[in-house]
């Protein structure tokens, strides 16, 4: 008989009401795939945290392994870029949500998906970083691409002290850029200036309904709650500014009008890291093996063990997770 190993699965019942459970695996379950990965570590992201809750339909597949990236090592491949022994990455393409994700001993993905650990980076590390980290370095290539270089002004985080705006602030401020940190959680405002925030400001500014053009206050920024925020943003936004929208912590909807984009030419960049090709996935690990200071990550994450990860997908979704979870597994 095949080992086995502990594993996390939601499934649902003939009413839909899901439910999640702690339940032993063997290989032969996992799903179809070319290279099978021993997980050394993942994360628990807001995402994870809406499929383990069912507040939001991320899972699409039933029963399912949540979990949408990890970092680990190749036990077996029939890919022609990998090998065993190849310490690798995944980030999105949809496992954790319609292929079996992180939460077990063992992944079997598509080799397409997987790019290099990069060196001197661990597979903790690395999910120190993880999916919400990658997305904060999207957006801030996306900000670079349209011209938001440290001389044109501040930039605005939101979300601040969550995972893709701590990871965000550390990143832009070791750019060299004065970042204006936003936080519903204002005793957070010292963890969020040892990241690097130039400037602290409360949620409560950005979170009434927007007027169409506001002060300008910054000439780009990184969005990760939507709605009104969001719409602020962009009504606060200098002319030609630009702001990266990559999450819905606040709500899905935009309740903004065109006056940012027609009278001061804002740029709205979407931000998407699940099916980001493989050329932009190779080159945000380049930069945040580069461009991020890794003794930020030891401030802004800290570690869990398997058995923690249904408590910190509860938590994350009511926003009371500072920074990022790592999971050693
Ligand atoms: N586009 C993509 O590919 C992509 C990738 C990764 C994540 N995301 C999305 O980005 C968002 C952030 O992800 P994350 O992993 O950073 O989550 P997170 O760690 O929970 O951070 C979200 C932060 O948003 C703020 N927030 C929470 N609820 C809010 C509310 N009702 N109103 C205003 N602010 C609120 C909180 O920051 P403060 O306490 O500091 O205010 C919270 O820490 C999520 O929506 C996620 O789905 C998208």
């Amino acid at each position: 008989m095949s080992d086995t190993f502990k594993a996390i699965l939601v499934s649902r019942d003939a009413e839909k009401k899901q439910s999640v459970e702690i339940v032993d695996l063997t290989e032969a379950d996992l799903m179809e795939g070319d290279v099978t990965v021993a997980v050394e570590a993942t994360t628990v992201n807001y995402k994870d945290g809406l499929a383990i809750t069912g507040k939001a339909p991320v899972v699409r597949r039933w029963p399912l392994v949540p979990g949408i990236d990890f970092a680990g090592t190749v036990i077996e491949s029939s890919h022609a870029d990998w090998r065993k022994g190849d310490k690798v990455i995944l980030n999105g393409w949809g496992v954790g949500e319609t292929h079996y994700g992180a939460y077990a001993a063992r992944a079997r993905v598509r080799g397409d998906w997987l790019v290099p650990l990069p060196d001197g980076m661990s597979p903790h590390d690395a999910m120190a970083v993880g999916t919400a980290g990658y997305t904060a370095m999207l957006a801030v290539m996306a900000l670079e691409r349209h011209g938001i270089v440290p001389d044109r002004g501040p930039v605005v985080v939101t979300g601040a002290a969550g995972g893709v705006g701590s990871v965000a602030i550390s990143i832009l401020s070791t750019l060299g850029y004065h970042v204006i940190a936003s936080t519903g959680r204002n005793a957070e405002s010292p963890y969020l200036i040892d990241l690097g925030a130039a400037e602290v400001i409360s949620r409560d500014e950005l979170s009434q309904p927007a007027k169409p053009l506001a002060k300008e206050r910054w000439a780009g920024g990184v969005d990760s709650v939507g709605t009104h925020t969001l719409a602020n943003v962009l009504s606060m936004t200098s002319y030609g500014g630009a702001i990266a929208a990559c999450g819905l912590a606040g709500g899905m909807d935009l309740p903004t009008s065109v006056a940012p984009f027609i009278l001061r030419g804002v740029s709205l960049l979407g931000i998407d890291s699940v099916m980001a090709p493989k050329a932009v996935r190779l080159e945000a690990w380049r930069r945040i093996g580069a461009d991020l200071d890794l003794k930020k990550l030891s401030i802004l994450s800290r570690s869990i063990g398997f058995d923690g990860i249904i408590g910190a997908a509860r938590d994350i979704v009511e926003g009371k997770i500072r920074g990022r979870v790592v999971v050693d597994l």
